[in-house]
């Protein structure tokens, strides 16, 4: 049976896990989302003819854009904060489903908690998280072919954190000061980050990360389950680290992301660092944007080998959201295997660590 999100989102319950301090965190754990009607939620139909909204690397948007893109999570962030398409809704979303908001009680196991990662459902969540944030910010600016932009981190150009998110002294609605201050431009990122600084030239971490990209995405990611995750369905238990598999992007470059973007002083290494505090920084929808784009490319560089998983499990594993008309709605696996169905795409950026095998 696959993971399905409840229909009856207030059966949603204050979360409690994956933290190491929860005092500090308590009120960051009541993220459950506002309820509207008591209407279930209904199957959510791709649009037929979607306007293909095409994400740019961030270190590439033009001002133009970033002002749009500043205007859109202004817009957002002036939402009352019960409004569902409110910033704190959209962050709590990635709370509800990451530190035990919600239970497995829909498929008959109310005693486990519901989990998106360390799985096969890191992917296929992330995109549809993205997917109505996404619309959301274009119906508030009222351009639906507005696109998020990509932190391009596989790039050299993009290994930086991109300027638009910093501090400009007139509060910069994407600037979020929970960071680590001692990683801004121009420390370059370092996609094995774990906790220490290498103390490398710019020059030598940039040749530590291209072989590292190639290990994630080539070496270690040869097939569906290492490059997705470990198979995670009903009536598994989260908690207990034989169900805590994940692929190598999410165990990779992802992880050190959050950890090196949050601020070490935070008990949880607020916000990038923990998954109930993560969707407060703008950063993380963009940080998120490039991973998503690494599941695309993936398939792209080996349309014959490398494959999404096939299993029913996994297909029509489902999760809840409101969409950008506040419709509660019902989002299965199998319908975001393709962006382009799904109205989106990437601008072309060069991936020279597929030339870059250790
Ligand atoms: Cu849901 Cu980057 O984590």
């Amino acid at each position: 049976i696959p993971i399905t999100a409840p229909d009856n989102i207030s059966d949603c319950v204050t979360a409690s896990s994956n933290l190491r301090n929860s005092a500090d965190a308590v009120r960051g754990l009541a993220c459950c989302p506002p309820v509207l009607s008591t209407d279930k939620p209904k199957d959510y139909v791709l649009p037929t003819n979607p306007v293909t909204r095409i994400r740019p690397a961030a270190q590439r948007a033009t001002s133009d854009y970033v002002a749009k893109y500043q205007q859109a999570i202004q817009a957002m962030k002036d939402l009352p904060d019960d409004h569902p398409h409110s910033w704190k809704q959209q962050g709590k979303i990635h709370c509800a489903y990451c530190n035990g908001g919600y239970s497995q009680g829909q498929t008959g196991h109310p005693e486990l908690q519901l989990q998106i990662h360390n799985s096969w459902l890191f992917f296929p969540f992330h995109r549809w998280y993205l997917y109505f944030y996404e619309k959301i910010l274009g119906k508030l600016i009222n351009d639906p072919s507005f696109a998020i932009p990509f932190w391009n981190w596989d790039n050299p150009t993009g290994m930086v954190l991109p300027g638009m998110f910093e501090d400009n002294g007139r509060n910069n609605p994407l600037f979020d000061p929970f960071r680590d201050a001692t990683h801004l431009p121009p420390t370059i990122f370092d996609i094995e980050y774990a906790g220490k600084d290498t103390g490398a030239s710019c020059i030598d971490q940039i040749g530590i990360n291209l072989p590292s990209m190639y290990r994630q995405m080539i070496t270690n990611a040869s097939d569906t389950t290492s490059f997705f995750g470990g198979e995670f369905v009903a009536g598994d238990d989260p908690l207990n680290k034989q169900f805590n598999v994940a692929g190598s992007i999410e165990a990779g470059v992802h992880t050190a992301a959050h950890r090196w973007v949050g601020n070490p002083r935070m008990a949880n290494g607020e916000d990038m660092g923990n998954f109930y505090s993560a969707g407060y920084d703008p950063l993380f929808y963009v940080h998120h944007a490039n991973v998503d784009r690494m599941w695309k490319i993936w398939k792209d560089v080996d349309r014959k080998g490398h494959k999404d998983p096939t299993a029913g499990d996994w297909l029509n594993a489902s999760y809840v959201f409101y969409d950008e008309n506040e419709n509660l709605v019902r989002v299965y696996n199998r319908d975001c295997v393709d962006v382009r169905k799904m109205g989106y795409d990437y601008e072309r950026s060069e991936i020279p660590w597929i030339r870059s095998r250790p």
